[in-house]
């Protein structure tokens, strides 16, 4: 099915079943501890062995000898697999880290050597007797001191292009009345997800399974067939449960890279997992950036330059922390130039991280907003919605398709009360605390792409979905199961899904909050084509102005029970959604405005939240419970970005010291105050037949500034550099 005109009336818009906020399915078997995770499965087809991967102990340099010896002779070792021995491998698509060092390392924490023994104990025991010597080489590591030698990055297929503009900046910046010129930064993040990387791999002869939990299962096979050098044909990869994800599981990593090798090795299934530490330094991470904001305004509050650039580092060939992005879609102005730089370090790749470059972009342009606002002496909600544009900035003739951020803002306002905020910092005391309150706008990219789907009917009347698309914890199994009992006008629990594995038909994943519209559109295709093939066996003259509904097929005075189509056998139908260039005539954007309260101590200097809220305009809510879900997760995962989220980078060894959840810092329960969501009323039928957007990683885009600005409104001190720790300000 082809979608290239905006979507008429259809099944969908009945909202028997889609859109009501259903528990998610697999909520109870992830609970009770019965979900099986990729580390988790037993029937692989043989006794497993156990790979332990060691890391890289130096920064840069190169590996001159390893001694194993000691390892070889050590109990239960079956194989080691290092760079010498494990054949050429290439490089996939996706990263460009290389999963083995050796000769040389290009970052602390990449895989050298992984030892496989008969139980875990054993591999980490022999793995501990590898003698390897190392020689040091001088290595980049620090982004600030790099900057003056970052260059214009290529552009990437995703992200906003290296630089852009429109009209005269800077004319403009200069002949403006009213301007700011700050400089802010964002640290490197870690995903820190529950599950850590982990797989367990198999060989048939020159086919391999591997059970490993990511995100794009089509990614994984493309680029383990470019890493290995087969043909992705020949390989399976299940992931049928994911424990989290937030772009650090892409496509595949060492732990994958390496129970291939090690199961071809030892001709077994081999698991690998990788321990905390290596996660921290052997997979990607959110790089830092240093961004400089410029923006000129008229004493009226209408912004005339606005000017973006960011820097940030990443392994050579990496790609750049494209934090300008919002930057070209959110405040109207005639005059405007992004610009991005990327520079070389030696530190552990770069790579996506929930709302890649937009949430750190937003974590700085919301804090110029709020500081213009103050010069201005314009409340700063009322200075975001006097710089509302309907039309994309850059490109003055493409309207949104829809855009709802004043909506936001005048909703967020009303609901948090923030008429009662004192425009003067540091006025509202409570006791000790200084309590203040911040907004700030959200704003994320809207993509959806090609997706697939396979709808079975038996003669019972169960409906099968099957397609790769994969749910970390999102909701995929539940929405496309309320999907598909929408269109054939049944109950959810005569409703199967099947997701998580490469050989049904292909999704794009879960990625870059499109994974919700594409995946559920490719369903609608597919039951479109089932509906079909059920109107034809059941003898009804044409598929149009067919009922399906309450388990039954209606065509004027006719009702037939749905499952009377398959009592011959099992009806099947497969198809996918495509897509024309709606996406060229239309800015697709998802809008919100988030709202904090805080109180900081005034004397420690402790910041507690108080109240979160965000209001959220992202298409049709296919789920509201499962949509809040994913914001007040993403609320928190903008919490930790604004007051505790830092990787600390060590200079003399080149890696993240800080490689375990007691000293990356993420928030916990105690950390979060009450949150609310909002979903403003939104249908947008030029994305697909589903009229839905995401929202998985706008709930995040804003967070921390509105914190930050909150911080400021509490206390009078503006700080640039995140985190916001208590040192920063007192
Ligand atoms: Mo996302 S960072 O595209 O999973």
């Amino acid at each position: 099915m082809h979608f290239d005109k905006p979507a008429g009336s259809n099944p969908i818009d009945r909202l028997k079943v889609v859109g009501q906020p259903v528990s998610r399915i697999d909520g109870p078997l992830k609970t009770t501890g019965t979900a099986t995770y990729a580390y988790e499965n037993r029937d692989i087809g043989g006794k497993p062995t156990y790979g332990f991967v060691l890391g890289a102990a130096i920064g840069k340099g190169r590996i001159s000898s390893i001694d194993e010896s000691r390892a070889r002779a050590a109990p239960g070792v079956l194989a080691i697999v290092t760079a010498r021995n494990a054949g050429k491998l290439g490089v996939g698509a996706f990263y460009v880290d290389r999963a083995l060092a050796g000769p040389g390392v290009d970052h602390y924490g990449q895989a050298v050597a992984v030892v496989v023994a008969e139980t875990f104990e054993q591999a980490r025991a022999a793995a501990s007797l590898l003698d390897v010597r190392y020689v040091r080489a001088h290595g980049a590591f620090d982004l600030a001191a790099a900057k003056d030698i970052a260059v214009t990055p290529r552009a990437a297929a995703f992200g906003p292009p290296p630089q852009s503009g429109i009209g005269d900046f800077a004319g403009a910046f200069a002949a403006a009345p009213v301007t700011l010129d700050e400089t802010y930064t964002t640290p490197d993040q870690s995903h820190a997800m529950m599950e850590p990387h982990a797989s367990i791999a198999v060989w048939q002869g020159d086919r391999l399974t591997v059970w490993c939990p990511i995100q794009q299962l089509n990614w994984g096979t493309r680029d383990l067939g470019l890493i290995l050098g087969i043909p992705k044909e020949n390989i399976r990869l299940l992931a049928p449960y994911i424990g989290g994800g937030f772009g650090g599981k892409g496509t595949v990593l060492a732990d994958t890279v390496a129970a291939a090798l090690a199961a071809r090795a030892v001709g077994r299934p081999v698991k690998v997992a990788l321990t905390r530490p290596l996660m921290f330094n052997s997979t990607t991470h959110r790089p830092a950036t240093i961004q400089r904001i410029r923006i000129g305004a008229g004493r009226d509050g209408k912004i005339t330059a606005i000017g973006h650039e960011s820097w940030s580092g990443n392994l050579r060939g990496g790609r750049t922390e494209a934090a300008t992005a919002s930057t070209r879609w959110l405040y109207a102005g005639a005059n405007r130039m992004t610009r991005l730089r990327l520079a070389v370090l030696d530190l552990a790749e770069g790579n996506a991280m929930r709302a890649p470059g937009e949430a750190p972009g937003m974590m700085t342009l919301e804090i110029a907003m709020d500081e213009m606002a103050e010069k201005l002496g314009i409340d700063p909600v009322e200075f975001r919605i006097l710089n509302d544009t309907q039309f994309a900035p850059e490109e003055p003739q493409r309207p949104f398709s829809k855009r709802q951020l004043v909506e936001c803002l005048r909703v967020g306002a009303e609901r948090f009360g923030w008429r009662q905020r004192q425009s003067k910092t540091g006025a509202v005391r409570d006791g000790q605390w200084l309590v203040g309150m911040g907004a700030a706008a959200a704003i994320r990219g809207a993509p959806i792409a090609k997706s697939a789907a396979r709808v079975r009917l038996d003669g019972q009347g169960i409906v099968t979905v099957e397609t790769d698309m994969t749910d970390l914890g999102t909701g995929s199994y539940t929405i496309i199961a309320q999907t598909a009992a929408e269109m054939m006008g049944v109950g959810l629990d005569q409703v199967v899904v099947r997701l998580g594995d490469s050989r049904l038909p292909e999704s794009p994943g879960s990625g870059g909050q499109w994974g919700a519209a594409s995946a559920t559109s490719g369903v609608y295709a597919a039951c479109v084509k089932l509906r079909e093939t059920v109107a034809q066996k059941l003898g009804f003259a044409a598929a149009t102005g067919i009922e399906f509904a309450d388990g039954h097929v209606q065509s004027g005075e006719r009702r037939v029970p749905l499952k009377d189509a398959a009592v011959q056998g099992e009806l099947v139908a497969e198809d996918e959604m495509t897509y024309g260039d709606l996406s060229k005539q239309y800015a697709h954007q998802t809008f919100g405005a988030h709202f904090v309260e805080l109180g900081v101590h005034a004397f420690t200097g402790e910041i507690r939240l108080r109240r979160m809220l965000a209001v959220c305009a992202a298409g049709r809510i296919l789920n509201p419970k499962l949509a809040r879900s994913q914001v007040i997760g993403a609320m928190v995962m903008g919490a930790g970005a604004a007051l505790m989220e830092e990787l600390v980078v060590d200079p003399r060894a080149g890696c993240f010291i800080n490689h375990d959840l007691a000293a990356y810092e993420v928030p916990v329960h105690a950390d979060i105050p009450q949150q609310d969501v909002i979903f403003i009323d939104e249908v947008d039928d030029t994305m697909s037949p589903m009229k839905a957007k995401g929202v998985g990683e706008l709930g995040l885009c804003g967070v921390a500034a509105a914190i930050a600005n909150a911080v400021y409104n509490a206390t009078g001190v503006r700080v640039r550099d995140y985190p916001i720790t208590l040192d920063k300000f007192l």
